[in-house]
């Protein structure tokens, strides 16, 4: 076993070092990320092979300076950590309590910052109204953008801070964040910003996304070349403001049968890319539309929702993949939950073809209003056939990839940053189990303990 020290670590207030110890078992998701066979991979270390959580060998992990040096047995671990010079006295312990511990979960898909909300539409629905029909009437995503443009930046942080708190007592420690629900390029750099400001703020990360092409806006509604003028507002104005004010890190797009077609998302993509912003797209969340094909043409970083691919896109994902540059199949199962659909994603089929499936909540006002990244995992259990371990490798280091990072983040291996979680539960497979139950005891973010239910 090799430690090294990783300079740049935020480090603890009190002590540099962190033992997690008293594990039930500790997954690691090490390896990289996963995809075919390999999904379900997640390397468990159990403590019942070394004699039970208090064993002297069971497994811990160790911490220095907010990155991982080891994972291993403790007494293996203090070993080599004296015989490498650390004084063991500057790792504080940390007792898991007989709890699983697995990295700290990752949220690959929210639409994080809105005003308001839109519960009158989950009536609507119930009644027969599609949501489509509820957007080309003027609400949906258009009555959130009215809320949206009309809150303040602080009355957005506020509201990000309380759903950013929930997301990290369900075990998230980094959260996808989207714009959106501007649609003009002052609301959108606001809420771009805003983002940005509350993962400074911690601890929670938070990656923003620019997702400017997510509806047509009403301005631009009334025109017959509504559309395509706003498309060209997007290109000329909003993506070099939003570039030149430097918080996204991609670029997304709706694109989807009566919203943004494939040649609108390809014009818009493409010239983000050509900025440095990496390519994703809602892809053929309701209707087949070409969604999956562009994403491998263009070799997005992430395909998302893709409940309804055609043939041709699922195999253009899988040539991709198999090619070395996979785009990352992002499931949203808790959104075909909430819009009462019978038909979802075909994750078996993505993982069967060797496409990486990552999972998120996709959390926003209008198709899923949970902020709970575990009840998305039960739902891909239920209605998407993955296993508990496929679906915890699509909500770490497969997430991970889906927003760039996964040289940072989702697994505990090595030099990477020290974000994990202690269940109070013994086995990570009882994480989708037990749906809607408060199950994270501890989160750790870059080696220190950022909530403790203990
Ligand atoms: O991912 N489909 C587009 N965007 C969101 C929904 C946004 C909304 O309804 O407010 C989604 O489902
Ligand atoms: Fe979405």
């Amino acid at each position: 076993m090799s430690l090294r020290v990783i300079p740049g670590g935020r480090g603890d207030a009190d002590l540099p070092g962190l033992l997690v110890v008293g594990a039930s078992e500790v997954v690691t998701v090490a390896g990289g990320p996963r995809a075919g066979a390999g999904q379900a991979e997640v390397d468990r270390r159990s403590a019942a092979d070394a004699g039970g959580p208090t064993a002297p060998n069971a497994p811990a992990v160790a911490i220095w300076k907010g990155r991982i040096l080891a994972v291993g047995g403790r007494a293996d671990l203090e070993r080599v950590l004296a015989g490498e010079g650390y004084r063991l006295d500057l790792f504080g312990r940390l007792d898991a309590r007989g709890g699983a511990v697995t990295p700290g979960l990752v949220d690959p898909h929210t639409h994080l910052l809105f005003a308001g909300s839109r519960e009158g539409e989950l009536e609507l629905r119930q009644r027969g109204a599609g949501y489509l029909d509820i957007l080309a009437a003027g609400g949906g995503i258009l009555s959130t953008v009215a809320a949206t443009r009309a809150a303040s930046a602080e009355e957005l942080a506020a509201h990000g801070r309380r759903w950013l708190d929930e997301m990290l007592g369900h075990g998230v420690t980094t959260v996808e964040a989207k714009s959106g629900y501007g649609l003009d390029l002052a609301t959108e750099l606001r809420l771009l910003e805003v983002a940005h400001q509350l993962g400074t703020e911690g601890p929670v990360e938070v990656v923003p996304t620019w997702l400017g092409a997510h509806a047509v806006p009403p301005e631009f509604r009334g025109r017959p070349d509504g559309a395509e003028a706003f498309v060209r507002d997007l290109l000329d104005e909003q993506l070099p403001g939003v570039v030149a004010q430097g918080r996204a890190v991609a670029a997304d797009v709706f694109c989807e049968q009566g919203v943004f077609t494939a040649d609108q998302s390809r014009r818009i993509l493409v010239a983000a890319a050509g900025f440095g912003l990496r390519p994703r797209l809602h892809a053929d969340e309701l209707a087949p539309s070409g969604g999956a094909e562009l994403a491998a043409e263009i070799g997005a970083t992430t395909a998302d929702h893709l409940a309804t691919p055609s043939e041709a896109g699922i195999a253009a994902m899988a040539a991709a993949a198999a090619d070395g540059r996979p785009v990352v199949a992002t499931l949203l199962p808790a959104t075909t939950w909430f819009l009462m659909k019978d038909h979802h994603a075909p994750a078996r089929t993505f993982i069967e073809r060797g496409v990486p499936v990552a999972i998120g909540t996709d959390f926003n006002p209008g198709t899923s209003p949970t902020p709970s990244l575990p009840l998305a995992m039960t739902a891909a259990c239920l209605n998407l056939r993955m296993s508990p371990d496929e679906v915890l490798a699509a909500v770490t280091i497969n997430a991970a990839l889906a927003l760039g990072l996964a040289d940072e983040i989702g697994s505990l291996e090595a030099g990477k940053q020290a974000d994990l979680v202690i269940w109070a539960v013994p086995t990570s497979r009882q994480i989708p189990y037990w749906p809607a139950a408060d199950l994270v005891r501890t989160v750790v973010k870059r080696g220190k303990i950022v909530l403790d239910r203990a």
